[in-house]
């Protein structure tokens, strides 16, 4: 983060689109600055890549906010608009362990916010205690309300009237709620990834790594990180095609709920025009075979970089199993492969990452010579 940001971090100031977006309508007109961005670009030594492909990483997952991920720059927006609605509390929904629902929780606090999620889980787990595994744990520490609903309701009722429900039901006890969409993609939280677009526009033209990126590729859960990048490459210098892989539902429906987001800003562009959408859900959303967890292991020993096998892990297995598949497709490109975070959800999978990785872990005892006489301190530990 350069210097003169970090000054900034948690104020609230009134937000000039870049001028290749100003024509777009719902401009906000405030935005909180609540991640630490720019967000570092590197190169990815990602092995087995096709003929001269170079990846390059854009670490989202380093934004700040307890490990907001992507989440942070939706809500830099979507908060400046709570706060401007004069909300006392914030109302959002997700899977239970939604990465969007924590990060929402924390940047509220920081705003003197509560907030009230509603979570999805399995049947036989609605009426039990969820637990303080990864998200959750931050959630509760933040003193978030939290009410469980089945995958049975959530998918007879919809996530609309269920917020609306507990917004209602808010709002009869006096307070004054505002409800944020999954994942936070609203036409307003898809400006968090216009201004991504900026970033990386200016991050280009000042760095000496790369003078331009042929693709960006990144993982779809709800798909407005996925409108903000196609939007704002498609009219910004940058230019480079948005390859997306969805982990949930399929392309088709992505297609058309990035066609909302885009129609919400007067984008007069057709989504299929901007974006590649491809499907990246495997076995099921927030669910993993074991050669997905073994590729996360795998890039995690030969890289350093840790992906959730949710988001990023299945867009990052995606992309390597299509170049695999189509290497002409990708030779010779330039990506910029962006980490949108997501890192607590791993903590949710342990048991399967272990299961997977039988054999490929290494630990010992270590082995000591204990006639070998002490040499620092007393040894009075215990
Ligand atoms: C870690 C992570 N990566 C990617 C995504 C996908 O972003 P979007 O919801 O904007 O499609 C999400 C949320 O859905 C997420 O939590």
């Amino acid at each position: 983060m350069d210097a003169s940001k970090s000054y900034q971090f948690l104020a609230k100031k009134p937000y000039q689109p870049p001028s290749w977006a100003s024509h777009l309508t719902h401009i906000p007109s405030h935005v909180y600055s609540l991640g630490h961005l720019p967000t570092p670009i590197h190169k990815w030594n990602l092995p087995n890549l096709p003929k001269d492909t170079e990846v390059w990483l854009k670490r989202d997952d380093l934004s700040g906010m307890q490990l907001s991920g992507n989440k942070v720059r939706k809500l830099e927006f979507l908060l400046a608009d709570a706060v401007a609605q004069g909300a006392d509390c914030i109302v959002t929904i997700g899977g239970i362990q939604s990465n969007h629902c924590r990060a929402t929780a924390v940047a509220a606090k920081y705003l003197n916010l509560d907030s009230y999620l509603i979570l999805r889980t399995s049947k036989a787990l609605v009426d039990k205690d969820p637990g303080l595994t990864g998200n959750l744990l931050v959630e509760r520490l933040v003193g978030a309300h939290i009410d469980l609903v089945s995958k049975e309701e959530y998918a007879k009722v919809g996530s609309v009237v269920l917020t609306n429900i507990l917004k209602e039901k808010l709002l009869r006890e006096g307070r004054k709620p505002y409800v944020i969409p999954v994942g936070g993609s609203n036409s307003l939280g898809t400006w968090g990834y216009i201004e991504a677009i900026r970033e990386i526009e200016q991050q280009v033209q000042h760095a000496t790594f790369a003078q331009r990126f042929d693709d960006i590729v990144v993982a779809c859960g709800s798909g407005g990180t996925v409108a903000g990048l196609s939007i704002g490459s498609w009219l910004s210098s940058l230019k480079a095609k948005v390859n997306a892989f969805c982990v949930c539902d399929d392309p088709e429906y992505f297609y058309e709920y990035a066609q909302v987001l885009l129609d919400g800003l007067n984008a007069k562009i057709r989504s299929s025009d901007i974006v590649s959408i491809q499907s990246a859900k495997g076995l099921g959303y927030a669910m993993n075979t074991s050669e997905e967890l073994k590729f996360v292991k795998e890039i995690a020993e030969t890289t350093g970089v840790i992906l959730d096998p949710v988001y990023s892990g299945k867009a990052a297995y995606g992309m390597m199993k299509d170049m695999g598949e189509n290497p002409k497709k990708w030779e010779g490109r330039k990506i910029l492969f962006i980490h949108t975070g997501g890192l607590l959800g791993l903590f949710d999978k342990s048991d399967d990452v272990q299961a997977s990785l039988v054999g490929g872990s290494r630990w010992r005892k270590m082995d000591i010579n204990h006639s070998v006489p002490r040499k620092d301190g007393t040894g009075k530990m215990f």
